[in-house]
């Protein structure tokens, strides 16, 4: 476009900012939907053909220690512990992203929150934090859902160089985390149909579950997962074996309540089980990922899926990592697959930015005034 076009296409001053504003902007996130109290900046940017989140600072404060004692996360504990970090969060993750607070509001575009789903007393504290800093910083902000957040954890990085030249739509997400199990259809960025989720217990859930059985602790994935690390494959000793519920089901539900319940009656049946742990977790585990890797790869053929994408803590499992990435590969050679690292599959503010940075560009900007909590918001 020659520049005499341009001038009259976009003849004011502000409205040649705001385009500017477009092809970068700098995004506060702040995530306190369960037990990380976590804020981030990130600097969303066109890198050649694909939109990107380049981190700037990334806080992350964990409750983990002070609810293991509990074996679960305790709702008012966690928003009182949330109430007490998160200033210094914020302020944490502003210092480490070089912006001066009395700088913030000229150099921060908008402040993407968490609205839910999630513990309805934690939430809140995020959003009346964001809402605050909306107020007095004069810049607008943007409500996320947790699980979008999730998702955009795929379109994070750390380095300056562009790692997804080849992304596709449709894509398909795998969602685990310690709340949901759901299998996405995305066929634009911001657009989510739910073609599966599960009937009972989230995929994260019955890991917590199962390591509480098997006296682990919290949070049970981690610590499952360590303990099916140290069965070695093929010294299958003592045959024990569990169901993969609903593999064969019509449809791409999942059901994992029943899962933990074959556990606990195997558990119940064996005077030994105590020697028996790795192997016990390694049977879990596999169950699990069978499951979740049987349904993604009928999904993605069925709806002729370009991009997968796995996403929520449970996406932290090294095995579910390895294996679906070599199913997808065998499988679906032609599709590409996406997976965050590691430190941005589980709860994290950065996603959260990165989130609020492409519902930026689709201008879904609001007052502080209209943001509100909604512990049970669904995914549109
Ligand atoms: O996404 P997330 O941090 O919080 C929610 O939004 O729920 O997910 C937490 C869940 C917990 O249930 C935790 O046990 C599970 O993710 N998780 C894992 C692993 N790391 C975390 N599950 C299996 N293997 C892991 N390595
Ligand atoms: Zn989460």
């Amino acid at each position: 476009m020659g520049w005499i076009f341009f001038l009259n296409y976009v003849n004011t001053k502000d409205s040649i900012n705001n385009l500017l504003d477009l092809v970068k902007m700098l995004i506060l996130g702040i995530e306190t939907s369960c037990d990380e109290t976590a804020a981030a900046i990130v600097e969303g940017k066109n890198a050649g053909t694909q939109n990107l989140a380049f981190v700037r600072s990334n806080i992350v404060s964990s409750q983990i220690n002070i609810h293991k004692k509990y074996g679960g996360v305790v709702p008012e504990v966690a928003a009182r512990e949330h109430v007490l970090n998160i200033l210094p969060v914020i302020n944490e993750a502003l210092e480490k992203a070089k912006i001066k607070r009395q700088d913030a509001a000229k150099r921060i575009r908008a402040i993407a929150v968490s609205t839910g789903p999630g513990l309805i007393t934690s939430l809140i504290v995020g959003i009346e934090t964001a809402k605050a800093l909306s107020c007095a910083w004069g810049i607008p902000v943007v409500g996320i859902n947790h699980i979008e957040g999730h998702i955009y954890a795929n379109f994070i990085t750390d380095q300056h160089k562009f790692p997804i030249s080849n992304f596709k739509f449709p894509s398909l997400v795998l969602t685990v985390s310690g709340g949901h199990t759901m299998l996405i259809l995305m066929k634009k960025h911001g657009k989510y149909k739910i073609i599966g989720e599960t009937r009972d217990d989230a995929a994260g859930e019955a890991f917590d579950k199962a390591a509480k059985l098997l006296g682990l602790g919290y949070p049970g994935g981690p610590a499952v997962a360590a303990e099916a690390e140290k069965f070695e494959i093929g010294n299958w000793k003592f045959g024990v074996k569990l169901p993969r519920p609903m593999i064969h089901s019509n449809n791409y539900d999942f059901s994992f309540s029943g899962l933990k319940t074959a556990l606990l009656y195997e558990l119940k049946k064996d005077k030994n089980w105590k020697k028996k742990i790795p192997e016990y977790c390694h049977e879990f585990q596999q169950s699990v990922i069978d499951v979740l890797i049987y349904k993604t790869i009928e999904a993605a053929k069925k709806y002729n899926i370009k991009t997968i994408m796995l996403t929520g803590g449970v996406a932290a499992n090294k095995e579910l990592r390895r294996q679906m990435k070599e199913a997808v590969k065998t499988i679906i050679p032609n599709s590409l697959f996406l997976i965050p690292k590691l430190k941005y599959t589980t709860d994290n503010a950065v996603m959260i930015a990165a989130a609020g940075y492409f519902n930026a560009l689709e201008n879904k900007f609001i007052n502080w005034q209209k943001l509100k909590v909604d512990p049970n918001l669904q995914l549109k």
